[in-house]
């Protein structure tokens, strides 16, 4: 076994850790030859404070100059009509570049082959924290955002990092945990209520993950609750409700780093096991890993895992209730499952962006990208690229190539944990068929509520009815 963390003096040395970490992350920004302007940024602001587009008129989109159009405004994903901006960038300015928003100055990239070429080139366009981190908020709009983690790391250390977490999300182990899921799936859906309106939300999506989190996590199954609410408070944006101050962030996540560390010290000196804290607790590359590293790998873990795999589970049933051709079709033939759930990841895309940072001056699409410069790649525009996917802006569920989209990137960040999630609503699905066979019979029945966010698409709230 390895020798565990460091020891620590008293209970709360590990926060003050983590605190400390983001301080000297900050201290990083604009060191290296780094364009000190570019870090610069409005974070301060509040949300509510961001320019209304949505809300000023019906044909605003199309009338907006292009050089005021910003991408990043939290509301326009919260009225799902982001794509209207999108899809003129695309067409009109594919790499554009905005000089103000509530994240600071940005270059969006919002085309299919542009987004791979970034995603394939880390040494020009970097992960890591210290420059800002992986998406388009900042440290000083979220103190999580530049915890040391692997997604936030370029090679050698991301991949070998990486590689010490995967074997949970091998096939191997997939496939033992595959009977374990249904199980619990088939017993949730049981216990649904039948003829009266609920929250899918609630009862299905966030019920199942949390379940899911806490069996990777070999995580005290009474307490599983807290692992979607730290995953929740990690990503909250400021002023919406979870997390109004970052000295309130960090002190949330301060009880996750000390409940994390009481696990990992229970398993750093026991047999290893095949949970995520015992994978890291056993292997070279991790046993050793800072403090704030261990948090920021957990929290990648706990976040990675959990509101993209919930929102997809949302996102499935409001899709097939929008396009009841495909939930008949669903019904006729659940031999389509699989091809429908990566329909329906590419259709939500759970995480709208990810953000890298330019090492040096590069071209793009024909731009001038500076060093120093931050680069949003549009994960949700690209998925609706008509260049690169036939019929991009239509919900299909037996497309020729489905897993062809980028929710869940490219290149050496692609998502780690994506077989697994496709694992989960697949059995959601064959396990709902069984029981709901008739198309419509699980019914969306109001609006839902999307989350305010540049960066998670997703839903607070999913009015659902099952005809019984
Ligand atoms: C990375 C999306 C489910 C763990 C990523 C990335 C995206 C993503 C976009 C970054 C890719 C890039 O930068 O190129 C999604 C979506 C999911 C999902 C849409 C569900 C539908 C999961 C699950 C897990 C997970 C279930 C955990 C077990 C991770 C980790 C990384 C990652 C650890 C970092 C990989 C790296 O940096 O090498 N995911 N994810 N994800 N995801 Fe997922």
């Amino acid at each position: 076994g390895g020798q565990g963390l460091p020891e620590r003096g008293g209970e709360n040395a590990f926060d003050c850790a983590i605190i400390e970490s983001v301080r000297i992350s900050k201290s990083l920004h604009g060191v290296g030859g780094l364009r000190p302007e570019t870090f610069r940024n409005t974070g301060g602001r509040n949300v509510n404070e961001a320019i209304n587009w949505a809300h000023s008129g019906p044909d605003v989109f199309e009338k907006i100059p292009l050089e005021d159009i910003d991408v990043s405004n939290p509301e326009l994903f919260r009225d799902n009509v982001a794509e209207k901006l999108f899809s003129r960038l695309r067409k009109e300015d594919p790499v554009h570049f905005c000089k103000t928003s509530m994240f600071g100055p940005y270059w969006s990239v919002t085309k299919f082959k542009d987004i791979v070429q970034v995603e394939t080139n880390p040494k020009v366009y970097s992960s890591d924290h210290s420059y800002g981190g992986i998406t388009i908020i900042d440290g000083e709009s979220n103190s999580a955002v530049v915890l040391p983690m692997f997604i936030a790391m370029d090679p050698p250390k991301h991949d070998v990092q990486r590689k010490a977490v995967s074997p949970v999300v091998a096939p191997e182990n997939l496939a033992k945990l595959e009977g374990l899921i249904r199980q619990r799936t088939a017993r949730a859906l049981a216990e649904l209520p039948v003829n009266e309106t609920f929250n899918w939300v609630e009862l299905v999506s966030k019920n199942l993950t949390t379940q899911m989190l806490a069996t990777l996590f070999d995580f005290p199954w009474e307490d599983r609750a807290k692992l979607t609410y730290w995953s929740d408070v990690t990503t909250a944006l400021r002023g919406t409700g979870l997390v109004d101050t970052e000295e309130q962030r960090m002190a949330i996540l301060g009880e996750c780093a000390a409940y994390m560390t009481r696990l990992w010290n229970e398993r750093v000196n026991a047999e290893p096991g095949n949970d995520l804290i015992s994978l890291l607790a056993h292997s070279d590359a991790t046993r050793n890993m800072a403090p704030e590293e261990f948090m920021g790998n957990v929290l990648l873990l706990i976040v990675g895992g959990n509101d993209t795999t919930r929102n997809t589970m949302s996102g499935s049933v409001l899709a097939l209730n929008t396009h009841m051709a495909e939930y008949e079709k669903l019904c006729a033939n659940p031999s389509l499952i699989p091809s429908m759930v990566s329909e329906t990841i590419r259709w939500q895309t759970p995480l709208s962006h990810m953000r890298r940072t330019a090492l040096e001056d590069t071209e793009l699409g024909g731009k001038l990208i500076r060093k120093g410069d931050k680069v949003v790649m549009w994960y949700a525009s690209g998925n609706r690229d008509e260049d690169e996917i036939e019929n991009a802006n239509s919900y299909l569920i037996d497309r020729a190539q489905p897993r062809h989209h980028l929710s869940f990137g490219f290149g050496i960040h692609r998502c780690v944990g994506n077989r697994l999630a496709e694992l989960q609503l697949r059995i959601v699905w064959e396990e709902a068929l069984k029981r709901w066979p008739k198309a419509g019979q699980i019914q969306v029945v109001g609006e839902p509520k999307r989350v305010l966010s540049p960066f998670v698409q997703g839903y607070e709230s999913l009015p659902v009815r099952i005809a019984a």
